[in-house]
């Protein structure tokens, strides 16, 4: 397969349109078989759901080459499942788990030019998203949806790669009590851009959220889960209804236990107890693991004793076995890699 041309070490997090997209419709009742469209714009009512109300919502995943040369995607049956979690908080209709498969192997096949090479750090992001497309103007769900997946290559989503990053807690909250937090709504991180920017214009690369009711918390980033290791290598992750479900967290923690024996613990983290900890990691799709050097609050800095110039040793542990069991180095569980291009 002769692939584009692009610099794959270096092309970063953004959007880069590939091809080819996947697109079926949702009208009386019944969602269309689907087809490939090279058209990346869509000509929609200026009432429609998702322009007046927000009625969207999106998962996010990776395709890949392996280190066999196969052409591969990471446990998108989960995203499957999430998509249909958050279609069902927000009144939209529920897209099969074989009609989202189906969609996702289409654009990687047709894309496959895009995907970059084994050992670029590079992968192909796809977006699987969904909304309201017909047109509303009293408050109430749309009548038809349309759902597409797009794809796009991408490198690290943060620029320094595995430099560790700075957090503040944001003054702001990103999710309420039993609110949207758990689902993957595009209205959860509209809200969230202010506080994003704020934070960047602070200098920090990431916000830390607190939980709402009692803002003694922590949550989540605006785009990530946190893992924090103990002084004896216990891996502790936040419990909370409000953040999302990471299927990277949910990952991790796997090969923390199976891959690698260490104990793992999920339960309320408080923030004043951030400064026990002597590791901390953020962890997402785009995020994979990135670790987390420093935590501002207010005029209180938590430095985790892994420092400011390389991972922790439990985290890049972690980090290794999860991607070696991505990319093929480490053999992986059952049903976490679904092959669409055989080497
Ligand atoms: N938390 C939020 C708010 C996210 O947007 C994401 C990204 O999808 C995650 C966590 C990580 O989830 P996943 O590992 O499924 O990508
Ligand atoms: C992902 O990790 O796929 C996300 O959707 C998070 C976003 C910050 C890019």
């Amino acid at each position: 397969m002769e692939k584009v041309n692009l610099d794959w070490e270096n092309i970063g997090f953004s959007y880069r349109p590939t091809n080819t997209r996947y697109v079926s419709a949702y009208k009386d009742g019944r969602w269309s078989a689907g087809q490939l469209t090279e058209d990346a714009n869509i000509v929609i009512s200026e009432s429609a759901g998702v322009l007046q109300y927000a009625q969207t919502i999106f998962e996010g995943l990776k395709a890949y080459t392996t280190k066999h040369g196969d052409i591969v995607a990471f446990r998108p049956d989960l995203n499957a499942q999430r998509l249909n979690d958050s279609a069902k908080r927000l009144e939209m209709p529920i897209f099969s788990e074989e009609q989202f498969l189906n969609g996702i192997e289409q654009v990687v096949k047709a894309n496959a030019a895009y995907v970059p090479p084994y050992g670029s750090g590079a992968t192909l992001y796809l977006r699987p998203f969904m909304y309201g497309s017909s047109p509303v103007i009293g408050v109430r769900p749309a009548e038809e949806y349309q759902f597409r997946i797009f794809s796009t290559p991408v490198g690290p989503y943060f620029k320094g790669g595995a430099k560790p990053l700075t957090l503040c807690v944001s003054e702001f909250d990103r999710a309420a009590s039993r609110g949207t937090g758990h689902v993957k709504a595009g209205l959860n991180y509209a809200m969230s851009l202010y506080a994003g920017v704020t934070a960047k214009r602070n200098g920090f690369d990431e916000n830390i959220y607190l939980d709402s009711a009692t803002r003694t918390k922590v949550e989540e980033t605006g785009g990530a889960n946190f893992l924090f290791i103990t002084k004896d290598k216990k891996v502790i992750t936040p419990k909370s209804d409000t953040i999302l479900p990471s299927i990277t967290r949910r990952s991790l923690l796997y090969v923390a236990k199976v891959y690698l024996g260490l104990e793992v613990e999920e339960r309320e983290v408080y923030l004043e107890e951030l400064a026990d900890f002597v590791e901390c990691g953020i962890c997402g799709t785009a995020a994979v693991l990135s670790p987390v050097g420093k935590v501002v609050d207010r005029d209180q800095e938590i430095c985790f004793s892994s420092g400011m110039e390389k991972m922790g040793e439990i985290t890049q542990k972690l980090y290794d076995t999860l991607t070696g069991v991505q990319m093929g180095d480490i053999v992986a569980p059952e049903g976490w890699i679904r092959e669409i291009i055989k080497a």
